[in-house]
């Protein structure tokens, strides 16, 4: 398709990274370095950096995943708060913006508020916040209050989370005021009033805006409810539809979901998480991504994952025969520890799995390699630049959130390879467009500081 008739023929590809620390990677080879230690997380942070990454950007969750008896094996590196890795990574890159995933459960608002826009701050406008509302059940264990909230109610919660917040950071005028000294101590931050079904509360600001007014806010959670959240309150989206038709549909969808909130239908930048494995040839990155498979999935990691949902030891079994016959561990919800997602049960999860190995003649290690398998790119610099390239022209999403395979230095054949592959086909910067976060990615203002239009008819 020749660049004009594309529907956004100029579009840039923009990338995020999401920093591995737990979750799929290679482990254990020489190549592999220290998962939490702050050299690594500078290191790919500057590398980010270098290929003009809009956004360096760390997951989050407040309790460690369990396995059976002892921790799962991808938590192991243990849960830092993504704050306080963010803002120490501020003092080492200049650019780069920096998005801390932080949910909405849990958190209290004016702290929150305040920990961000610290952040917002230190970092001279670079933050964002990935809203969620986390989908484990038994973190609550780790909060005086217990306990979690149903997923529809969790989503109202996160909402009414949101509008204190950005209630609380609008409610310091504005960002000249913290350089006038003296002059304005008659005239203190006033106190901001917010009450809804969840909160009543008169808070006093604590932290003046940043050069880009406010952190970006992002979003992620695909439920209906975590769809409406984003179209109400978020700026970019961090999805899981890689795929190009699935792409499509999603950002069809958040584009009705924008209009009927009266803002434009491309007010939301979407980044799907996805994995871009390139070579210098289309064979070399073919090798290294069997590689990878081999190093990820394991035969220990293959039964791991089984065991998530039989909640019991497996490890009798062969990983290249069939799924086991015997019932999972039923009435044991916290066998998910963490891994599983709230909405199924052991015996749902394993009933599915059942079904799909045996509609497709899986063995253990196949039906892992299945729900495994990389969503993303394999090929060289120059294919992969090109499907991307179509990717943003054809307004399918923004950019990409990316999951390195390895700590450290999974990103260098992205920025050595692949971002010059895409500079030299017109679909991506030589340098940075600003220095805030807002700037990179293109935003417009914060949505508080503008005015909506009134709610539209429902779009076609
Ligand atoms: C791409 C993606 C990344 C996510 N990352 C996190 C995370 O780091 N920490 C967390 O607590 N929840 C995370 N979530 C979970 C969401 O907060 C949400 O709780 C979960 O997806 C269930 O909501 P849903 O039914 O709307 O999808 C993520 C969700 C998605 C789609």
């Amino acid at each position: 398709m020749a660049n004009g008739d594309y529907p956004r023929p100029d579009a840039r590809v923009h990338f995020g990274v999401f920093y591995p620390a737990i979750g799929s990677v290679v482990w254990g080879q020489p190549e592999s370095g220290d998962q939490v230690s702050f050299a690594s997380y500078a290191t790919m942070a500057q590398t980010a950096e270098r290929g003009l990454f809009d956004a360096f950007f760390v997951g989050d969750g407040q309790r460690v995943r369990e396995h059976l008896d002892g921790f799962n094996t991808h938590d192991v590196a243990g849960r830092p708060d993504a704050i306080t890795v963010l803002t120490a990574l501020a003092a080492v890159t200049s650019r780069i913006g920096l998005a801390a995933t932080q949910n909405a459960t849990y958190n209290d608002p004016i702290d929150l508020a305040r920990r961000l826009s610290t952040l917002d701050l230190l970092s001279g406008g670079r933050a964002a916040w990935n809203i969620v509302t986390t989908d484990n059940a038994w973190t609550g264990e780790n909060f005086r209050r217990g306990g979690y909230l149903p997923h529809d109610q969790r989503y109202a919660h996160a909402e009414a989370h949101v509008r204190a917040i950005k209630a609380i950071w609008d409610g310091w005028p504005d960002e000249a005021f913290r350089t006038q000294g003296p002059d304005v101590w008659s005239a203190p931050v006033p106190p901001v009033h917010y009450a809804d079904e969840f909160y009543d509360l008169t808070v006093h600001p604590l932290v003046p805006p940043s050069p880009q007014g406010q952190p970006v806010l992002f979003q992620a959670g695909d439920s209906d409810g975590g769809r409406d959240l984003a179209a109400r309150q978020a700026e970019v989206i961090f999805s899981r539809h890689a795929e190009f038709e699935e792409a499509r549909a999603f950002a069809e969808d958040i584009g009705r979901r924008l209009v009927r909130e009266g803002r434009p239908a491309d007010d939301i930048v979407i980044l799907p998480g996805a994995s871009i494995i390139v070579g210098r040839t289309s064979a070399e990155a073919e090798q290294k991504a069997e590689w990878i498979r081999q190093q990820t999935v394991t035969p220990r990691a293959a039964l791991a994952f089984i065991e998530k949902g039989w909640g019991r030891d497996l490890s009798e079994y062969d990983v290249d025969g069939p799924l086991p016959e015997i019932d999972p561990v039923i009435d044991e919800v916290s066998v998910s520890g963490g891994t599983v997602g709230h909405n199924l049960t052991p015996a749902q999860l394993v009933a599915g799995w059942r079904d799909l190995a045996e509609a497709n003649e899986y063995t253990i290690r196949q039906l892992v390699l299945h729900f495994t398998k990389s969503r993303g790119f394999v090929g060289s610099a120059g294919e992969v630049a090109d499907q991307l390239a179509h990717y943003v022209r054809s307004g399918v999403v923004g950019g990409f959130n990316l999951h390195p395979y390895l700590v450290p230095h999974g990103l260098d054949d992205i920025v050595d390879l692949l971002v010059p592959a895409l500079q030299d086909r017109g679909v991506y910067p030589t340098e940075y467009a600003g220095a805030t976060l807002r700037e990179h990615l293109g935003l417009r203002p914060p949505l508080s500081r503008r005015t909506l239009a009134p709610v539209a008819a429902e779009a076609s």
